[in-house]
């Protein structure tokens, strides 16, 4: 075969990466899609991209130089493991199949374990960035055997976005499933940062009567600062638009009813299992739930909520106190999605560099901002930094911020107005900060009605008040001295 590098799997986003591809200095590109119309059309459309088309898996695992290369992108799920086992089939020791899907990363450490000792090396990697990004650079994170990258690695790299460095958005996550692992979290944070856009827009728009055009023009000052992003950038776009059939702003017609493919849940469920409180994606991903159950949100409508009209006196204070208290909140937000990270790595083996994952973040993917800069200076600075947040540039950020994001929290309390991730991301900043937690009080509960047994603060060993004898105190486990 010819081609150094095949894509199975042609919608969208197979399609545009099989483009990104072929656009480059000495890739070949094999493509191959299960009903041969879509090749053909991309392979018509498209004759500059010196596409090698096969109908069958035969013809296109003939089509491949050696060591043989080829990323599946099909929609995750079941139909991922027959494409992969038509390529088994046929694959030889040393070739790689790459994964590019959004698979769980569960099912990746899974598909790994079963081919591995065929000899043949699977890779599961996260894309991420759209269907613009497949086509003119993607954040790429592959996971399996560091083997695998000599081969892939430089290949993928001619593909990646390229951070403002210069260098390519794509590293060796780790082993097995690190890589759609990263990219889980990654969306589970691309819903964190989500929602604390929405509470921005809405706090605003409720506090100062903004039309959705002028608080575009807010989004698109504050995309001159600290919290320049993808997702700022576009949500001054959305809000920007007006809709052709009715002439209201666009985000006033469409049903708000938010959807999810099932990343943020996945986030959150590992985090759960890790027990890593990730409050600010939980609540991002609650608030989805929450916008999706109509019948409850119907039954509910007219439940009492604050008396009154609500206005902000200052409106400029007010916005610039929203935008310090998003600040804050996504910082918390990033700060627990790379706690998840690093619990992940620790339980499943994987050496996973904090700071390279957050410099492949930092251009094409969907989370693409500013600060993705400064969070990998904090991990150059300190390789073992306990938490994101006590970062010397974090630490600063917060202190900052934290008058204001207090009023934000205190203002839609009262005006009744939801804010779960925002007053969830204070919540925990208050928690991890605080000198004494009430959690003392749940460990006395605990001894009370099941002798789950407590420790002291001032001598080692493991206690137990005799609740319903004399409540004395005794030692259950004699401490060594
Ligand atoms: C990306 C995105 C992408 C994700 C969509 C849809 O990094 O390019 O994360 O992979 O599938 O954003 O996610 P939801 O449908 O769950 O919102």
């Amino acid at each position: 075969g010819t081609a150094n590098i095949g894509v199975v799997g042609l919608a969208v986003m197979g399609s545009n990466l099989a483009r990104n591809l072929a656009s480059r200095e000495g890739n070949t590109v094999a493509v191959f899609n299960r009903s041969p119309e879509r090749t053909q059309t991309l392979v018509t459309e498209h004759p500059e991209a010196g596409f090698v088309a096969s109908e069958g898996y035969d013809e296109f695992v003939a089509s491949l130089a050696k060591p043989r290369t080829a990323i599946i992108m099909v929609q995750a799920g079941t139909g991922t493991d027959a494409v992969i086992s038509d390529l088994v089939q046929r694959f030889e020791p040393g070739d790689i199949i790459v994964d590019g899907g959004n698979a769980n990363f569960h099912d990746t450490i899974r598909r790994e374990a079963d081919i591995k000792p065929t000899g043949i090396h699977f890779v599961g990697m996260g894309v991420s960035g759209g269907e613009e990004g497949a086509l003119n650079g993607p954040s790429l994170m592959p996971g399996g055997a560091a083997e695998s990258y000599e081969t892939l690695g430089p290949i993928l790299q001619t593909i990646a976005a390229v951070a403002p460095d210069g260098e390519p958005c794509v590293t060796h996550v780790g082993t097995d499933g690190a890589g759609h692992f990263v990219k889980m979290v990654h969306n589970g944070i691309e819903y964190a940062d989500m929602q604390l856009i929405a509470e921005a827009y809405d706090l605003i728009r409720q506090g100062t009567g903004r039309s959705p055009a002028e608080i575009a023009d807010v989004f698109a000052e504050w995309n001159t600062g600290e919290l320049e992003s993808y997702l700022i950038e576009i949500t001054a776009e959305v809000l920007r638009q007006t809709d052709a059939a009715t002439g209201r702003p666009l985000v006033d017609v469409i049903l708000d009813e938010a959807g999810a493919k099932g990343t943020g849940a996945w986030t959150v469920q590992n985090a759960l299992d890790l027990g890593v409180p990730t409050s600010g994606i939980a609540e991002a991903v609650f608030a989805r739930s929450l916008s999706s159950k109509r019948g409850q949100r119907e039954a509910a409508a007219d439940l009492p909520g604050p008396s009154g009209e609500w206005k902000v006196d200052d409106a400029d204070a007010f916005i610039e106190d929203v935008r310090r208290a998003l600040y804050a909140s996504k910082i918390i937000a990033y700060s627990q999605g790379f706690d998840e990270i690093v619990a992940g790595a620790e339980q499943f083996g994987w050496d996973i560099h904090k700071g390279d994952i957050a410099k492949i973040w930092r251009a094409g993917c969907i989370i693409r901002a500013r600060f993705l800069n400064r969070i990998a200076d904090a991990y150059a600075e300190d390789p073992s930094l306990v938490a994101l947040v006590v970062a010397p540039y974090f630490r600063d950020a917060v202190a900052g911020a934290q008058e204001s994001w207090r009023r934000i929290a205190a203002i839609a309390a009262q005006a009744g107005i939801p804010t779960p991730a925002f007053a969830s991301s204070l919540a925990y900043y208050d928690g991890l900060r605080a000198e004494r937690l009430p959690a003392a009080l749940i460990q006395g509960q605990r001894d009370y009605f099941g002798a789950h047994t407590y420790q002291r603060v001032d001598q080692p060993g493991v206690f137990h008040t005799l609740w319903s004898g004399d409540r004395s105190e005794i030692e259950t486990t004699p401490s060594s001295h």
